[in-house]
Formats: structure tokens, sequence, C-alpha cells
């Protein structure tokens, strides 16, 4: 095999023989070793156009930027071909695919073999959180796709600086990435190379490894983001002690200086990337509210016994339909140069469009699929689950923290997810064991970016469903007695933007106007504000939130928080059933809410 790129030295030798090892299973034509330079990144891109699968925007209009389409089997992450393959079967549990481990390898050895012919086998050493941090923990993804080192080079820091930190014998992450898509001699690649029938999204908790075969797209192949900063870290967290979490981390700063950082999990595309991003409205025009990350926080105590937390990524893969100056200018600003668009449209002066981006599609523009599209037709122009891809430092409204290798003080946790009844405005939960008894009962309305039925309600415990790389109640359990190590442990909220009326509208505006929720929060927080007492936690009366600006009636205020009995005697009896699914290990403390809960509602 011919080594195309190398660094001068590796002195790292377990990953030589790992990548050596590698390389002799899968065959490539070619080992490049990644060295993170823009050059290198430009070399790949202008590849990628000759292929085929990029195509330069107009860089007047979009500097430095492409857009791909992918194949349409493709195009989101495949939760039914996730694997955790933890030794034992009850260290997954029930809402994890699992398969014995010498079993799955039965089945990837013979798939891995010969997988990477007539490609470049690309190493890329990767550090998730700031180089140096403390916090930060390493990886190398081993990868057949140009696609993946060009956005992993946007959403990690990535390369010879990543190498030399892990030194001679530095613990790192091993994640192999295979289109699964070989060449045979003289055959002419396709435009998004991926393995149109087979696919493995594989983690080995134990072993700190993940396999995954077969797709290019998202969270199934940046491997750094979902299978390692979640998935394979979370059960490292549980070991040591921390947390890492599906969430967005926000600064709020006051008109006096005074400054609060939140996290926040909502599921996949329910609005983490907006809240992260917020732009204050009007009233607020003397707050700040500044971004730390919009996907991923990795949380640990303090030696002051505060928690603090870092965004272990460098980049943004945000949902671009919906995406607009209105609903989140600062992602608009972000996007416009050096970003990837993947399934999004484009236009026929060579820019991007998506659903609701502007209110009617242009003229011309050319369709996710790849074809021009037709208005008389009811298909969109972009895929739900189009994304760009960003560099998180081209952010307006970035944090001054946000590389703050001691991460960032966490004051109070945010759940929410997207529920079109039942689910109040905003509560905040009586204390840690409420929080998470409400985080862990999370229910959301399914969207795009996840696999099931759209509209049906899934539980979805701190928006870590297809996230946790292990056994749920054994997380539960994590989160309670994390918080028991804690003197003061942080307020724990739930919110709701995705309340409906009676004619199926939204009752709340969201958006820049959540600012409003927000406010109303670190107020509580920092002992600012009143709060009524209700059966499930605090909530704020409508003289409490600041609504001037908005036209937010008293009587819209009363439809977004009321508690339903007999929606909630529901809620209750739903949350039971999900319970028994993990009968076995279930915490106690659950339980212990659950009847405290619902006698207080019997009882409102
Ligand atoms: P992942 O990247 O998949 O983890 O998702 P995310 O949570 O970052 O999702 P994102 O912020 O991209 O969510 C986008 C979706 O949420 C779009 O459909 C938006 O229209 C919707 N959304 C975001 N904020 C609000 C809001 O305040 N109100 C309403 N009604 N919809 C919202
Ligand atoms: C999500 O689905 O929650 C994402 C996108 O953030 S992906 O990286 O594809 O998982
Ligand atoms: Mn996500």
């Amino acid at each position: 095999m011919r080594v195309i790129k190398q660094p001068k030295k590796v002195s790292h030798k377990e990953l030589v023989k790992w990548v050596d090892e590698v390389a002799k299973q899968c065959e490539p034509d070619q080992i490049y070793w990644c060295d993170g330079s823009q050059d290198e990144y430009d070399t790949l891109c202008e590849q990628l156009v000759n292929k085929g699968t990029f195509i330069r925007l107009n860089q007047e209009k979009r500097p430095n930027s492409f857009a791909c389409f992918s194949d349409p089997s493709d195009v989101a992450r495949v939760e039914d071909k996730t694997y955790i393959c933890s030794k034992k079967a009850s260290d997954a549990g029930p809402t994890n695919n699992w398969m014995d481990p010498s079993e799955m390898k039965a089945i990837l050895t013979p798939l891995m073999k010969g997988a990477m012919r007539g490609r470049t086998m690309y190493i890329i050493p990767f550090c998730m959180g700031p180089l140096g941090s403390p916090l930060s923990k390493y990886g190398v993804e081993i990868t057949d796709s140009e696609y993946v080192v060009v956005n992993m080079r946007i959403m990690t820091r990535m390369g010879q600086r990543a190498l030399e930190e892990m030194g001679e014998d530095g613990e790192y992450v091993k994640a192999i990435h295979t289109l699964g898509a070989p060449l045979k001699k003289g055959q002419k690649d396709v435009q998004w190379p991926c393995n149109p029938t087979t696919k493995y999204i594989v983690h080995y908790p134990e072993e700190r490894t993940i396999v995954s075969y077969g797709s290019g797209y998202g969270g199934n192949a940046l491997l750094g983001k979902k299978c390692f900063a979640l998935r394979i870290a979370s059960s490292i967290a549980k070991e040591e002690n921390w947390l890492a979490e599906h969430m967005l981390i926000l600064g709020l700063e006051y008109p006096n200086g005074q400054k609060n950082y939140l996290a926040a999990a909502f599921p996949s595309a329910c609005g983490k990337t907006n809240l992260a991003m917020i732009i204050p409205p009007e009233q607020f025009r003397d707050f700040k509210v500044t971004t730390v990350g919009d996907d991923i926080a990795w949380i640990k105590k303090g030696e002051d016994g505060k928690l603090y937390a870092i965004n272990p990524e460098a980049g943004y893969f945000g949902v671009a339909p919906g995406t607009n100056y209105k609903t989140n200018p600062n992602a608009m600003a972000t996007i416009a140069s050096n970003t990837i668009f993947t399934n999004v449209g484009i236009t026929t002066d060579g820019d991007v469009w998506w659903e609701e981006m502007t209110k009617e599609a242009p003229e011309g523009v050319i369709n996710w699929k790849g074809e021009k599209h037709d208005p008389k037709k009811d298909q969109p122009v972009a895929h739900p689950n189009a994304r760009f891809t960003t560099p998180a430092a081209q952010c307006p409204s970035i944090d001054s923290e946000w590389e703050n290798p001691q991460g960032v003080p966490i004051s109070a946790f945010i759940f929410g997810g997207r529920r079109s009844n039942t689910q109040p405005l905003v509560v905040q939960s009586f204390n840690w064991e409420f929080g998470v008894y409400s985080a862990a009962t999370m229910g959301s309305e399914m969207t795009a970016a996840a696999f099931g039925e759209i509209g049906k309600v899934r539980r979805d415990p701190f928006a870590m469903l297809p996230f946790a790389g292990y056994h749920m109640a054994d997380y539960i359990k994590h989160w309670l007695q994390f918080g028991r190590s804690l003197e003061n442990p942080p307020a724990i909220y739930t919110v709701n933007w995705f309340r409906k009326d009676a004619h199926d509208k939204f009752i709340w505006p969201g958006f820049g106007e959540n600012m409003r929720i927000l406010k109303w929060i670190c107020d509580r927080t920092n002992g600012m504000t009143s709060a009524k007492e209700t059966a499930i936690g605090w909530m704020p009366e409508y003289k409490d939130l600041e609504l001037r600006g908005i036209n937010f009636t008293e009587e819209e205020f009363h439809e977004i928080s009321k508690l339903d009995k007999q929606e909630w005697l529901k809620e209750l009896s739903l949350h039971q059933v999900f319970f028994d699914t993990m009968h076995d290990k279930s915490p106690q403390e659950i339980n212990n809410i659950r009847s405290l809960l619902l006698s207080g509602i019997w009882n409102s």
C-alpha cells in the first residue's frame, strides 16, 4: 500500500500498529495522514468537485462554500442499524440495539475485508474539546471518505496538532469508518458512494472503539460527534463521574454585566441551534446572549463544587430547512462562507435555498435530488434533514469563553420536547430529583432527524434516547447520584415551545421570543423573581414574564400553562409504561417521584 502523505514522525507506536492492521484489513489503494491544514482542506474539496460530489457555490455569494447531494438511501442517522456492543446485554439496556461483540465482529470482519479497495484511507487524529483542555479527549478516525475528512476539519480540532498532543502513548478512541463501496480496477466512482443496502454503526464501549460501515452521512460518518462525544463519552462519563449530554450551552448577560450559563437538551431537530444563537428582541436590547455550543456538552464538577461545561465540537452540523434571517439570523451569518451544505437546493446563480429561507422557492432551483424543482409537485426542495457544516468561530454570537479549557460554569439545566399538548411552556422542578424525573420522561413528537413515525410521541429521556452508550436506567441513576454529589445542584427547568391551540397553531411565538423564558429562568436561578407552585413544579405567573412587544394575552398564557388533569393522568400512566420497559433496573427514586406527582395531580 502506497503511503501518499505521512507526518515526519508518528511517535505513538500503538497508533501506527493499529493503522497498519486496519489497512491490512480494508486494503485501500493509498494511505494519507491528515495534517488539518487549509491547504489540505482546499485540495480535498477540489478533488470532491472533480469527482462530482461537491458543487462549488458562487464565489461572490457564498465564498469558499460547497453543496452536495447524498444518495437518497443515506440522508440521516440509522437508529435501527446502530448498536451498543457491550459485553453484557444488560449494559446496553432495552433502548439500545445490542449484539454480543464477538457476534458483531463475525458480521463486520468479512464486510470490512477489502472495503476500501480502490480508495484512499485517511487517518484523522482529532481532539474533542479545546486542545490541551483537561476536559478534552482524543480520537483517531480512519475513513475512506474525503467528504468525512473535510467535514471533520470543520467539526473538530484535527490533524497535526491533535496528533502531537496525543504524544507517544496518549489515550484515544478508535473510530473506523468505511463507505462500504469498494471500487474495482478502473471502475468510476459515483457522486455519493455508500452501501445502499448494508449499514452498521457499532460501538464497543469497553474497547472504546467505533466501527461504522456503509453510510457517509452526518452522525453515521462524522464519528467524533454522536458516536464518540455522546455514546462512547457517556459511557466513559459514567465511570469517571461526569456528564456527556445532547445539550447546547449559552451565556446570558444582564445589562449590569452579571452572567449565567445555561445548558439545554432538546431532541434532534427540536431547536437547540436556534436557542443557542438566539438574538434577544427589542425589549432586551441591553442583554446579551452568547453561544458556547449547539449540540453537545461535556460537564464536570470543578474544584469549587460548581459544574463546568465545554463544547467538544468546533463547528455546527445544523438543520438547514426553517433557518432564515427571522428565525436564526446568527446561523445565517455563520454560514455566509466556508460552509458545506448537504441536501439543500441550489439556485440558478449558484447559491443555496431551502424551505422557509424565503417565502417562495426561487425560479429554476435544483432540488436535493438534483432535479429542477416543480412547484406544482408536492416535493420539498431541500431534504427535511438537510444540513450545513460550518465553523463555530464564524458565529457572530460566539461566547468569548467558548474555548476556555476550564469550561464555563453552568447555573441551570433546561429540558424541552416537542409536545403539541400536556406539557406547559415552562416549569421549574422542585429539586434535582424531580428535575431528573421530568428529564427522564421527556417526550417528543418525531422529526425527520430521527427514526420513527413522524408526529408520534416518543419518550426521549434527556434527549439521549439514541445517544446513551449504556442502559438508560443506569443513565438515570447516574444523574441522580451525580446530583447528590453536588452541594448546590443547578436548578432544572422543562420548556415546551411547541404546544398547539385548538386550530393546530403554535400558541407560543417561539424563536427569538424564547428570550422571555430564558430571562425568567435566569431570574429564578438568581433568586430575582417569584413563581407559583403547581402539582408538577413552579411556574411563572403572567405578570412574571416580560411580554412587552408581543401580543401574547393572558388567555393564551393560561392555555399554554394549564395542567389538564385528564391529560396528566394519562401522561403519568405513559411514564409508567416507559419505566416498565426498564423494570429490571428502573431506580426506586423514580417511582417515588411518580407517586408524589400522581397525588399532586389528583388533588389539583
Ligand atoms: P440536531 O442538530 O438534530 O440535534 O437538532 P437541533 O435541536 O439543533 O435542531 P434545530 O435548532 O436545527 O431545530 C430546527 C427545528 O426546530 C425547525 O423545524 C424549527 O422550525 C424548529 N424550532 C426551533 N425553535 C423553535 C421555536 O422556538 N418554536 C417553534 N415552533 N419551532 C422551533
Ligand atoms: C442529531 O440528529 O441530533 C444531529 C445530527 O445532531 S447528526 O450528527 O446527524 O446525528
Ligand atoms: Mn444533535
